[in-house]
């Protein structure tokens, strides 16, 4: 009998500090509309001081297990995403492992940049299909914020903070049907973001930041995540129509939307939370299949398709029957 990667909880956080383009429009010269109009984003949040990605974490994570009806201590693999990590090591994951009392599991952080979530999404995948791990909780937690220059007007109207959670047990029927997962180190100038060790070794502000050509990463994204769609559905004999929801990486509305046109989707079969969450990195897909779900909008047994695109570049995507 074939061993499939079930959905059984979802959740989320935002932290309640909310920072709207007229709050960034007092901070450098920009302006709501220019804002709206280039990215579709009109607010995001933004982490208190005492807030961290492994608390955060803790909230999302312990809402999908609300969800799933288990105990914590069910869990056996723990996987974080996260470029904004509170330390070094101990990683994320070990931190949210305490923090929820999980003894007898293994955690670990990954680095994808924003494609975080679909890579922790297929790495679970393929752990509980060998029979590896039965529970496995995947969470992406980010303080984009703070690694944001505010005074760099390309980069600081994006970004936002926010954590997402999934988790997967073991079933009998599909499940995750395909992941699909890949980088190309060739593309580091375009969008990086430097360890704050070398920039406090280098006493170079702007080192400590995001750095960013958006106009050349947005052309890559775009052609990138178009050859994705086709992949994942000829990995699967799926047609467009198939899918019944997307659920993307949320950079930018117009990248999202041609997705959205080369899947022949609406913008309505789009799970859609850029407006008012900005860029959360890897916690955007999660954020957003938490939204989709919990508000009634994914059904059980529709089709959904996530994919991502991140620094490195990194992409990928999750094609799940709910
Ligand atoms: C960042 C982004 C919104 C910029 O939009 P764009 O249409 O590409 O704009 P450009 O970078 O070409 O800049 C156009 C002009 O707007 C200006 N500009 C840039 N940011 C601005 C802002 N916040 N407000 C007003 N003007 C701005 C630029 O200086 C430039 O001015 P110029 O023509 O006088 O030189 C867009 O490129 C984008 O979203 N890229 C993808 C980013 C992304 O997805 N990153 C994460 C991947 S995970």
């Amino acid at each position: 009998m074939n061993r499939w990667t079930k959905v059984i909880g979802t959740g989320g956080y935002l932290p309640p500090i909310i920072r709207t383009n007229d709050d960034i429009s007092s901070m450098v010269d920009t302006s709501d509309s220019w804002i709206y109009e280039r990215t579709g984003i009109k607010s995001r949040r933004i982490a208190g001081p005492e807030e961290t990605a492994s608390s955060m974490a803790e909230i999302a994570a312990r809402q999908a297990i609300d969800m799933a009806g288990i105990a914590a201590t069910d869990i056996d693999m723990i996987i974080v995403a996260t470029g904004t990590p509170e330390r070094v090591y101990p990683s994320t994951a070990c931190l949210l492992q305490e923090r929820l009392g999980i003894k007898h599991a293994v955690g670990f952080d990954i680095q994808a940049a924003c494609s975080g979530s679909v890579y922790g999404l297929s790495i679970a995948d393929q752990y509980i299909k060998t029979g590896f791990a039965n529970n496995v909780l995947v969470v992406g937690s980010e303080i984009c914020s703070r690694i944001v220059d505010w005074s760099d007007r390309s980069t600081c109207i994006l970004f936002g903070d926010g954590a997402g959670a999934i988790l997967l047990t073991a079933g009998t029927e599909p499940g995750i049907l395909s992941t699909h997962i890949h980088s190309d180190g060739g593309y580091e100038d375009l969008l990086y973001c430097p360890n704050p060790q070398v920039a406090a070794e280098a006493k170079q502000h702007e080192l400590a930041f995001i750095s960013m050509r958006g106009n050349e990463v947005f052309k890559v994204a775009v052609n990138t995540l178009g050859r994705i769609v086709d992949e994942t559905l000829a990995a699967n004999g799926l047609q467009q129509s198939d899918i019944d929801w997307l659920v993307p990486h949320q950079a930018n509305t117009r990248i999202i939307a041609a997705t959205a046109k080369k899947l022949g989707m609406s913008m309505d079969q789009v799970i859609l939370t850029l407006e008012n969450q900005g860029n959360t990195s890897s916690a955007s897909v999660l954020l957003a299949f938490n939204e989709g779900v919990r508000d009634g909008r994914i059904q059980g047994g529709q089709t959904v398709l996530m994919e991502a695109f991140g620094a490195g570049f990194t992409w990928g995507s999750v094609l799940l029957r709910y």
